[in-house]
């Protein structure tokens, strides 16, 4: 039973523009009356994803995902129905209603809603702390390391006592019981010593969701000591593999390109010196989770790892997943210092700045890296280079691309163009080329799609009803020749009766049409039925041919389905059948 009425089920949604919402996540250009950009429900570097503002809807001609406003955010937040609608209620400024959730969504809501109340709550514990007397030497520590108050505040940097159960106490204080906590990941127990605290004693460094709400923590040691930085723990509200660090306040940057660090404080002390696009991963190894998240703010990431042999290793293993998810890969420089932090403070924010106009390019990086395996004094070593330089420059499909990078590759390495171009079509002939993995069509719900084949008659059936929702005029032209009944039992009968019923009413919507399927597979295909792709029809003549082959494509789809379903012996039936066919 729909907890909500259709109306302001309807309300909500024609008071949020598709194209507005969608263009929060994804950067949408204009083409036509549509707008496309790269579809977040798949990896893809040429963009399938298409908005329809006219509708209302969108859809990804590479991966099959579909809907409305509503599904959008339901595929995108994992949020459920009744979220989406609130979040869009509040959006418009539209009061929804009272209704009682369900036990089970109430405490799933509750439980996850409880679990940030407590990050939160500990996180202006630690902050309050480092700002009184117990928090002086943390306090000491974050300015020795050049941070400025305003810094201090604007990452909500604090401090866990030395105390092994304060935070314990203060949160039991308030209410939170022991279950809960111990889910929270910040605090422990065991039978001896019962509750006590997962950070103590450090500086505490909270970290926040793209929302900006506090997940989780990570908290170094101030001086020597194991482990140098102590981070929560996976919860159902901190997932390390979706969240960066600092993403919250590098989603609104103006600059270009994010920079991608290694450590907390390198994020900060970029921040500080105005580099606020960095970001850095959570004390893990970077993921395609995280390479799918950046791509909703940029094209291009500088990875901005440690100077040092983990570092290059660290990039890499980054490298090869941010191109997979379709961004530009570059590698900052920061030698002879360590990492960013101590790089600034050594030759400040200027200097950086030309570092990163400097950046080199990740397949070039990748094979300086790749030389220092080879003896290059060595004929037979030398080949053996040059051969896995030719087997990596295979992996560039596009033409244009991989003869650009041929031609820097020989430059750079004294080859001949002749040559190695040779070598290369050589290998690719062989198929030794590295066969790179096929790009992704599964969406973030786990759903995936296959693309059947379909016939001709679902074929037209498609494009009349996408054709008829971009252009109402055409009902007329149809009338008496084409009804709800001859479309195919099912759901394009449904979705074509919606519409012919919205039509008579004076509004075509086909928005809405797909906010009344319950099911989120039934919502995605029946958004599919309005994004068939249209013939490009030059003259009125032209239209005219297409529409006459489209309906009778229809008509004879209908026919064959009746045909089938005919009980022969009626000879009614049969009369009429003929009639039909007969076209009278
Ligand atoms: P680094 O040791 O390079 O950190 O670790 P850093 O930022 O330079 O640290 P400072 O400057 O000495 O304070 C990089 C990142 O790896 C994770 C943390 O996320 C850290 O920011 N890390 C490191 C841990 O999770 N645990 C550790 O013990 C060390
Ligand atoms: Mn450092």
């Amino acid at each position: 039973m729909p907890f909500y009425s259709d109306e302001i089920v309807e309300e909500v949604r024609s008071r949020n523009d598709i194209v507005d919402v969608i263009s929060q996540y994804v950067k949408l250009h204009r083409r036509g009356s549509n707008y496309v950009g790269l579809c977040p429900f798949h990896n893809e570097k040429t963009g399938s994803f298409s908005v329809s503002a006219g509708k209302q809807m969108y859809y990804c001609f590479g991966c099959g995902a579909g809907g409305n406003v509503f599904t959008f955010l339901m595929n995108y937040e994992n949020e459920t129905f009744p979220e989406a609608l609130q979040e869009l209620a509040d959006r418009a400024g539209i009061t929804l209603p009272k209704r009682e959730p369900t036990r089970e969504e109430r405490e799933r809501a509750d439980r996850k809603s409880r679990l940030l109340e407590i990050q939160k709550e500990a996180a202006t514990y630690y902050y309050a702390l480092l700002r009184g007397e117990r928090g002086r030497q943390a306090h000491e520590y974050f300015r020795k390391r050049a941070l400025s108050d305003e810094t201090m505040r604007r990452f909500g940097l604090g401090y866990s006592d030395k105390y092994s159960d304060d935070l314990y106490r203060y949160l039991k204080s308030r209410g939170y019981e022991d279950a809960l906590l111990k889910d929270s990941g910040l605090v422990t127990f065991d039978e001896k010593r019962g509750g006590h605290d997962k950070f103590w004693n450090r500086a505490m460094f909270p970290i926040m969701d793209v929302r900006g709400r506090v997940i989780g923590f990570g908290g170094r040691v101030m001086g020597e000591g194991e482990p140098k930085y102590l981070n929560s723990p996976e919860t159902p509200v901190f997932d390390k593999s979706r969240n960066l660090y600092a993403l919250n306040l590098a989603r609104a940057t103006k600059r270009s390109g994010m920079l991608l660090c290694e450590g907390y404080m390198d994020v900060i002390a970029l921040h500080q010196a105005g580099f606020d696009n960095a970001v850095a991963s959570l004390g893990t190894a970077f993921t395609v989770g995280h390479a799918s998240l950046l791509k909703r703010y940029t094209k291009e990431v500088y990875l901005t790892f440690d100077s040092d042999g983990a570092g290059i290793k660290a990039a890499l293993r980054a490298i090869p997943i941010l191109k997979e998810a379709g961004l530009s890969a570059k590698v900052i420089h920061m030698e002879p210092y360590k990492d960013p932090d101590e790089f600034i403070k050594a030759l400040g924010a200027q200097e950086f700045e030309k570092r990163i106009g400097e950046a080199e390019n990740s397949f070039f990086f990748e094979l300086r890296v790749l030389e220092q395996n080879y003896d290059m004094r060595d004929p037979e070593s030398k080949t053996a280079f040059h051969n896995e330089v030719a087997r990596r420059l295979l992996s560039f499909e596009g033409e244009l691309e991989r003869e650009n990078y041929i031609t820097a590759t020989a430059e750079r390495y004294r080859i001949g163009y002749e040559q190695l171009r040779r070598l290369v079509n050589t290998l690719g002939a062989r198929g030794a080329g590295q066969r790179m993995p096929q790009e992704q069509t599964r969406l973030k719900s786990g759903m995936e799609h296959k693309k059947k084949r379909e016939d001709g008659s679902e074929k037209a059936q498609k494009l009349l009803l996408t054709w008829l929702a971009d252009e109402p005029g055409l009902f007329e032209e149809i009338r008496g020749e084409i009804s709800p009944d001859d479309f195919a039992d099912g759901l394009y009968r449904r979705v074509a009766q919606m519409l012919y019923a919205q039509h008579e009413a004076g509004a075509g919507n086909p928005a809405d049409i797909i906010s009344s399927f319950a099911d989120e597979e039934q919502q995605r295909q029946a958004a599919e039925l309005f994004h068939a792709t249209l013939p490009r029809l030059d003259s009125p003549q032209e239209r005219e041919k297409a529409l006459r082959d489209v309906t009778a494509r229809v008509k004879r789809g209908s026919l064959e389905a009746k045909k089938a379903r005919m009980d022969v012996t009626n000879l009614d039936d049969l009369q009429r059948f003929i009639d039909a066919a007969r076209g009278k």
